[in-house]
């Protein structure tokens, strides 16, 4: 590769740089209209960061060449929870994992999920059904039945109240705190007795006791539930025939149980967010369900029926993409598209540029699920559309994350009259794109 001509993409404008101070969402979803390619921002001389909005970059970064970009520094930050789980692993340990974890993601535990999913939704109905005319946190309440599924789906047992209350709590605090932590170019190294630095290690031993208290409990089971948790103590690695460490069941379990909740949290409830202000796509969901299960509880095989409501979940994802951008840093010298980026240049992919990127959307703020009627998920668009990432590190939870959110909608649609009560709900990009303070909405009837 030549690297004579070293040309740097170009800079990001002072306007929108101010922007992503305000607010970085707008910035993520404006910059394609300026820069259709890519662009560098950060600090100069201190953090070099290309923002990527072209689909055959983001392909070369997360596909072509995925080795040679690994996961971005700011990753370290989230391994202090995670360890070396899927997320944060690297190399050829990363690949042994995802190799050994991809068969517990089969057709048999997504059956088994759809059931815990309608179950665990009835039960969200029946306490609403005592709620009616008052004002809920309505990403709140998804926050309760996503980790009751979640842990259900893991662990079989349920995990109680006060756990719930402990896991929503120390998630979103450390969530918040990884993210400051990404945000500081200046890294204060872990071990410093900082109070904040404290807290986190507080709400991570916290953490560790529920999943611990789990595991070790299942290890002396007689017969133990076919679930998630069970598929990973039984796994064994191809050519040792032994199976995985405490340690790495640990990060495995606790990896799962936070990607697997917060994305899917978001995702829904910016989905309600939009559909309360679009009556008719609301109709035709309910329409669906209703010809789908008629009044009975939807099944796994009711799922490839439920096509509109598959359509409305991508559109949402498409405005609100639950991971906003994902980041890597370039292992070496390359080049991308016309430009050259040097050996430690963080490079992040725009998932919500992509998104709204007037080439490849008409209308790309609409909120239009019928535009997915027509839209090649595969070949040219793989890279256009990916709101579970791409490449090998794509989301290994994306068919548990669409079944489980198309079957909640669909009993959302088909039961629950509620109103929104406020539009005025900022986008929060933090490593997952939040509405700030949640959204709020008002139960007025469930129907049984
Ligand atoms: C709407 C829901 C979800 C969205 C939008 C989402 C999105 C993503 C994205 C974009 C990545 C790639 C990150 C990167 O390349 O840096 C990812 C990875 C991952 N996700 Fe999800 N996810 C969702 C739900 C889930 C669920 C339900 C689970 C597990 C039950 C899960 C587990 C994981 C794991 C383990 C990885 C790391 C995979 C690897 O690197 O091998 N996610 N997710």
């Amino acid at each position: 590769m030549s690297t004579t001509k070293k040309k740097y993409p170009p800079s990001i404008t002072f306007g929108l740089l101010l922007e992503s101070m305000k607010n970085i969402f707008g910035m993520l979803s404006r910059a394609p209209e300026k820069y259709p390619d890519i662009l560098m921002t950060g600090i100069p001389g201190i953090r070099r960061v290309y923002l990527v909005n072209h689909p055959d970059i983001a392909q070369h970064v997360l596909q072509k060449s995925y080795r040679s970009y690994p996961k971005a520094k700011g990753y370290e930050v989230l391994a202090l929870l995670l360890g070396k789980g899927l997320v944060t692993n690297e190399g050829d340990n990363w690949h042994k994992q995802r190799t050994l974890i991809q068969p517990a993601f089969h057709r048999e535990t997504l059956k088994r999920i759809s059931s815990i999913t309608v179950s665990s939704t009835n039960h969200l109905l029946n306490k609403w059904k005592g709620q009616e005319g008052q004002t809920i946190n309505f990403t709140r309440e998804m926050a309760e039945v996503t980790i009751d599924i979640v842990a259900k789906s893991l662990f079989t047992t349920d995990v109680n109240a006060k756990h719930i209350q402990t896991i929503w709590r120390n998630v979103n605090f450390l969530n918040e705190s990884a993210d400051a932590l990404l945000r500081n170019p200046l890294h204060l190294p872990w071990f410093l007795p900082l109070p904040s630095y404290r807290k986190m290690r507080r709400y991570i031993a916290e953490l560790d006791d529920i999943v611990y208290g789990i595991i070790n409990k299942r290890k002396k089971e007689k017969n133990p539930p076919p679930d998630l948790l069970q598929l990973l103590l039984e796994a064994r690695y191809e050519e040792t025939g032994t199976g995985m460490t405490d340690l790495q069941i640990r990060d495995e379990v606790m990896t799962i149980f936070m990607a697997g909740h917060e994305t899917t949290v978001n995702a829904l409830s910016w989905t309600w967010y939009l559909i309360k202000q679009h009556k008719e796509v609301e109709d035709k969901l309910k329409e669906e369900s209703l010809k789908v299960a008629g009044d009975r509880d939807p099944v796994f095989e009711d799922v490839p029926g439920l096509l509109y409501g598959k359509n409305v979940m991508n559109e949402s994802m498409r405005l609100y993409p639950p991971v906003p951008v994902v980041g890597r840093n370039a292992k070496q010298d390359d080049e991308l598209g016309a430009y050259f980026v040097k050996a430690g240049t963080e490079v992040a992919v725009n998932i919500t540029g992509l998104h709204h990127h007037p080439a490849y959307w008409p209308e790309p703020f609409e909120f239009k699920p019928q535009r997915f009627d027509s839209f090649d998920m595969k070949g040219d668009n793989r890279f256009v559309f990916m709101p579970f990432g791409g490449g090998p590190r794509i989301c290994i939870g994306n068919n548990f994350a669409m079944l489980e959110m198309q079957l909640i909608n669909s009993m959302l649609s088909a039961r629950v009259d509620m109103d929104l009560v406020s539009l005025d709900v900022k986008p929060k990009a933090l490593i997952t794109l939040k509405p700030d303070n949640g959204i709020v909405m008002q139960i007025k009837r469930v129907k049984k």
